[in-house]
């Protein structure tokens, strides 16, 4: 089914009509101030008690900060990537919306590693034989410091307290994939976006390459920071010491210690974090409407707005059963059977499924379930799901309304990205998540229901996700204190990224 033609249709006809009632012919403005859906929604925002500010209460960093400054020289910096060809940047790129606006990410073997986004491709000659082997889409690393429970689609880094507002940074710790479930990881540091720092450079697709794939990834991250630090076995000279000393001294304020007291891999993780956090975009229109500001929400976006959070009994879309508070996700783990591109995670008969939050728990209920994510500035971070399998908004809004259909009439021409693995599996690897929905639904369970709107109706919703973007993501100047400026890495190993075009980004 094509909703976009449809869609289109219903816009035009819907400016037509609201073009009779008013003076102008700017359609979805805010018709008065006063009107009720204005008193709807104000009852809404009461009742789910929103402030707008995903951030309350929570401890972030200034960009500006040594720390965060240090911090952002190393997620650009390839010295991090066990072949030198892949940078944290790579695949969280502020001017792509804190990814890397591909399905399934592409990190070492690229055929050109400065290039991002879109074009971006394996190189066919490598061990990944030309093919995204990354199993799942990277999520921004926007706002990541608004996470208390759980990071990654499946939450393999799990604080353990799940503190409202801490960030993992409680006395029961954070587990990771270096402990078993339910255990906390001593190395984890006091939060769970430095925890989570300490694990792409372990994954071979991601950053570790080949050349040290039979490293632990406690031997890898240390033998890195020994690189980095030029204090490593073979004494390299892969990089020039004194740029990465100095600057771990200014930042520690410890300016006689050595590379091998400063330049660790617990340093490195904290710095990094400290960045990442620094990372904090949540002024979007919705806040200055929640704020008081009446105008700032087109009428068709406060059409949607009270469609997410009213009920299916009371006619809406009940979306905020899920993506519920300021951060728009109650960050637990549901199964909406989206469609499974690319590699998998190792799962199913021939190891091309991903079995989600179930490979954590080993809890039947907990599989094809994952975590849902957060709404705010998504609509800079497609193409989305956990695979990436969405290419347009409104399709993954469409998706949630009735998965079965969506998933039957799934389109691959959507994919720009080319080589993805295993399309030919998309029905073999979904229908078991789809059916499982079925069960749970029959059983009276509280999962995604089925809700029937029309193609208004998912117009309206999909502007009011617009109204969650902060302007400050969409504009390059605004972003530029989140991007180092050119050549200040004397090793050349700072990713300047570029866009097919050859354009800086
Ligand atoms: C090859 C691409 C790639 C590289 C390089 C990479 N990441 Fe990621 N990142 C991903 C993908 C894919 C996921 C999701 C994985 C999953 O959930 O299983 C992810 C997840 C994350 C998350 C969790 C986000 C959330 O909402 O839960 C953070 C934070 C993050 N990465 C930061 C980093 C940092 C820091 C580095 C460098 C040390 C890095 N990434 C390097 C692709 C990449
Ligand atoms: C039952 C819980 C649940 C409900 C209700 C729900 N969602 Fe979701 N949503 C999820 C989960 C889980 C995902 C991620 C699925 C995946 O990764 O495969 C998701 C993904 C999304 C995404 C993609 C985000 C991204 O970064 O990839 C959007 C957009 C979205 N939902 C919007 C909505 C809207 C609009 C509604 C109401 C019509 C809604 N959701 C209702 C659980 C829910």
């Amino acid at each position: 089914m094509n909703h976009l033609t449809t869609l289109f249709a219903f816009t035009v006809l819907a400016s037509s009509m609201t073009a009779c009632q008013s003076t102008t012919s700017e359609s979805i403005l805010p018709v008065n101030n006063n009107s009720s859906v204005d008193k709807q929604l104000k009852q809404i925002i009461a009742k789910h008690r929103l402030t707008g500010d995903a951030m309350q209460g929570r401890r972030t960093s200034d960009i500006e900060s040594p720390q965060a400054q240090l911090g952002m020289r190393l997620f650009f910096s390839k010295s991090l990537g066990g072949d030198q060809d892949s940078a944290c940047v790579t695949c969280h790129h502020p001017a792509l919306g804190g990814g890397d606006n591909l399905s399934l990410s592409i990190g070492v073997a690229a055929e050109r590693p400065e290039l991002l986004g879109e074009g971006r491709l394996v190189d066919t000659n490598s061990q990944l034989n030309g093919v995204p082997s990354v199993p799942r889409n990277a999520p921004t690393t926007f706002n990541i410091a608004a996470w208390d429970e759980v990071l990654f689609h499946d939450g393999r880094v799990e604080s353990l307290g799940k503190t409202p507002a801490a960030g993992g940074n409680d006395q029961q710790g954070i587990r990771t994939p270096d402990v078993a479930f339910g255990l906390a990881d001593p190395l984890s540091g006091d939060n769970l976006v430095m925890a989570q720092a300490r694990f792409p450079v372990t994954s071979p697709e991601e950053m570790k390459g080949f050349v040290h794939e039979t490293k632990s990834n406690e031997e890898i991250r240390e033998y890195l920071a020994s690189r980095v630090g030029d204090y490593d076995e073979n004494h390299g000279g892969l990089v020039v010491p004194s740029y990465w000393l100095k600057q771990f001294q200014q930042v520690y304020q410890a300016p006689t210690a050595s590379a091998e007291t400063l330049i660790t891999e617990q340093n490195i993780a904290s710095l990094i974090a400290s960045y990442e956090r620094s990372q904090v975009f949540t002024n979007t229109p919705w806040r200055r409407y929640i704020e008081g500001d009446k105008t700032s929400l087109s009428a068709s976006a406060k059409a949607g707005a009270v469609l997410f959070y009213t009920s299916k009994q009371k006619g809406g879309a009940d979306c905020v059963a899920c993506h519920r508070g300021d951060f728009f996700t109650d960050e637990k783990f549901h199964n909406i059977a989206t469609p499974q591109i690319g590699n998998g995670k190792g799962n199913g008969a021939d190891g091309s499924a991903d079995f989600g939050r179930f490979r954590e728990t080993g809890s039947e209920t907990d599989k094809y379930a994952f975590r849902t994510p957060t709404l705010l500035n998504v609509e800079v971070t497609g193409p989305w799901s956990h695979s990436g399998a969405y290419t347009e908004l409104e399709a993954m809004v469409w998706h949630h309304l009735d998965p079965r259909d969506e998933v039957t009439n799934y389109d691959i021409t959507q994919l720009s990205q080319p080589n993805i693995a295993n399309l030919d599996k998309i029905q073999a690897n979904t229908q078991p998540a789809l059916q499982k929905l079925d069960a749970d639904r029959n059983a009276g369970l509280a999962v995604l229901q089925s809700i029937d709107l029309n193609d208004k109706q998912v117009i309206q919703l999909v502007d009011f996700l617009h109204t969650l973007t902060d302007p400050c993501v969409k504009n390059r100047a605004c972003l530029a204190k989140w991007i180092p400026k050119e050549n200040e890495d004397p090793n050349g190993h700072q990713l300047d990224a570029v866009d097919m075009n050859g354009d800086s980004l």
